[in-house]
């Protein structure tokens, strides 16, 4: 698939999941995907897990309670850790976003769908801390995302965005 396509193409799904598990290969190409993003100053500051085994998805279905989410044969979970660069400042936020897109465009072009977990992994239920306790983290590790890999048991469909004029132009607001 041309980049372009997979830009275009990905899209976050919500729906159910098809069972078929998901190939190590392809799991080891979305991870090598996310670590060869950005990071501020080259920390480095995000740790990938894929989970494919079926027990620990259960496990982690379990926290969800999201049907959709949960249906999934395989997931990321994007961790990140605070350091600082020399000159004080850090960018967590950056580094972990540009790996995730990495991985949603990866996930897009070997045709699985996805959707960026942050907001409810983070602000409900202590997922976050679930995640991390489920998934043996360093105390320093905090989890920020889920981000469910699989075959789309539906299509997945394009979200509404605001025209091009509103949100871009040249030379000028
Ligand atoms: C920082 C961030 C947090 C997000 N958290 C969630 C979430 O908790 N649950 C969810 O269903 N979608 C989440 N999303 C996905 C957005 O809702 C989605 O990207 C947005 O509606 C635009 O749709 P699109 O991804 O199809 O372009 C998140 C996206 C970002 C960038």
């Amino acid at each position: 698939m041309e980049l372009i396509q997979a830009i275009l193409n990905r899209h976050s799904y919500r729906g159910m999941y098809l069972p078929d598990p998901v190939p190590r290969e392809h799991l080891q190409k979305i991870l090598e995907a996310g670590l060869a993003a950005p990071s501020g100053c080259n920390l480095q500051s995000v740790h990938l897990v894929a989970v494919e085994d079926p027990a620990l998805m259960g496990e982690i279905g379990g926290m969800l309670h999201k049907p959709g989410f949960a249906s999934a044969p395989a997931a990321v979970v994007v961790f990140s850790k605070l350091k600082y660069a020399a000159d004080g400042h850090e960018y967590r936020a950056q580094d972990y976003a540009a790996a995730i897109e990495n991985m949603l465009l990866t996930i897009t072009d070997l045709g699985y769908a996805s959707c960026w977990v942050e907001g409810y992994v983070r602000f409900y239920e202590n997922i976050a801390e679930k995640l991390a306790r489920a998934l043996k983290a360093p105390q320093d590790w905090h989890a920020v995302a889920y981000l469910p890999v699989g075959r789309p048991a539906q299509p997945v469909q394009p979200t509404a965005k605001a025209p091009f004029e509103e949100r871009a132009g040249f030379n000028a607001f």
